[in-house]
């Protein structure tokens, strides 16, 4: 599990409902594709799920989708994949992290302020506030240099360098300070309903046509895009409006080309091609990761074990830092 040779990479998704190909491509398909370089942490962050509220059953059910839909996109099975709240540690540096953070740097945090507005101050839990300390633990727990996560993650990335250095220079260099790993292309994907919006895991909830869900079968994901708002232009024209850019973002993405290219291909011609063209980019690439997750999800017995003998073997490593900074503080 640990190769001092190559760098090490932690990332993590919560199980909080299905992935969507914003989840996709902004972070699951650059950790399969750069896994070799790395020494990989992939996780399931469970413990930041329950900071809003969850179904038990069906969080169970969405920590084991989530285990087998890394494996079936290509997370090699040697790989280190583990469930967040089957390793202790993390949620006992979070505190420590917690104890050390001014709640100012937290009340800043995007997340929580869109939360805040949203649902008012009353109605959610702490853990929306202090969600990045309990991130800053993920990471630091395992020395890891670098993150690899959408734009959307870069805010508590910084945040995680702020509480690592101020450790660091209160009691010695005992904290490896991580750097974010954002891709230029798929780093942001907007939702098909409101191109103004990033795709997210809540935006979809309120409306069906917001994000195309890893696991939507063929005929839906075409429906879905057929509906995707696009511009008042009768064909793509450039500069293009939000709409018809997002699409474009998704098919450069998934198949991996620049700009002018994208432009070259779809200059002049009308949505409907466009739209047909990443719906069947889209269905080439989800189709075999949905037949292998079937596949994986037919023997939980073997995912679970999987998923134990990693944090097993992971508990260790993420002890020796969490006794490291207990040491330091005079917990221990
Ligand atoms: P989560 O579960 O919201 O999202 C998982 C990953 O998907 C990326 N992502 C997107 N990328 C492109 N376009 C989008 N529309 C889009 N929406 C989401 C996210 O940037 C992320 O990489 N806080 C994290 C989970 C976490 C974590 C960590 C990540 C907990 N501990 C430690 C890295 C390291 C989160 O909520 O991700």
């Amino acid at each position: 599990m640990q190769s001092p040779e190559k760098p090490r990479v932690f990332s993590g998704i919560q199980p909080s409902g299905g992935l969507h190909i914003g989840n996709y491509l902004g972070a699951i398909r650059n950790w399969v594709r750069n896994q070799d370089q790395y020494d990989n942490i992939f996780c399931i962050v469970d413990l930041h799920a329950i900071t809003l509220p969850q179904d038990p059953a069906a969080l169970r059910e969405n920590t084991l989708d989530l285990a087998a839909i890394y494996l079936a996109s290509g997370i090699k099975p040697e790989q280190a994949m583990f469930i967040q709240s089957h390793v202790s540690a993390h949620a006992e540096l979070a505190w420590v992290f917690e104890c050390f953070t001014p709640i100012g740097w937290l009340e800043r945090m995007t997340q929580f302020k869109d939360r805040t507005a949203r649902q008012g101050r009353e109605r959610i839990g702490a853990g929306v506030l202090t969600y990045p300390s309990l991130m800053a633990a993920d990471i630091m727990l395992y020395d890891a240099e670098y993150v690899p996560v959408g734009e959307d993650q870069r805010q508590h990335i910084e945040y995680t360098r702020d509480i690592g250095q101020r450790i660091n220079q209160r009691y010695g260099n005992i904290l490896v300070i991580p750097e974010p790993l954002i891709q230029k292309a798929g780093a942001e994907i907007k939702g098909l309903d409101d191109p103004e919006k990033k795709m997210s895991k809540s935006l979809a909830a309120d409306s069906p046509g917001h994000a195309i869900f890893m696991l939507d079968p063929p005929d839906l994901i075409r429906k879905k895009l057929a509906r995707a708002q696009t511009d008042a232009e009768p064909a793509v024209r450039f500069p293009a409006g939000p709409g018809v850019r997002n699409l474009l973002e998704i098919y450069r993405t998934i198949k991996q080309l620049d700009w002018p290219a994208v432009e070259r291909e779809f200059e002049g011609k009308p949505y409907s091609a466009l739209k047909s063209a990443v719906a069947d980019g889209v269905i080439e690439v989800l189709a075999p990761i949905q037949q292998r997750y079937r596949e994986i999800r037919s023997d939980d017995a073997a995912l679970l074990e999987q998923l134990r003998g990693a944090a097993d073997r992971l508990t260790p490593v993420a002890n020796a830092t969490l006794h490291r900074v207990q040491e330091a503080v005079g917990l221990r």
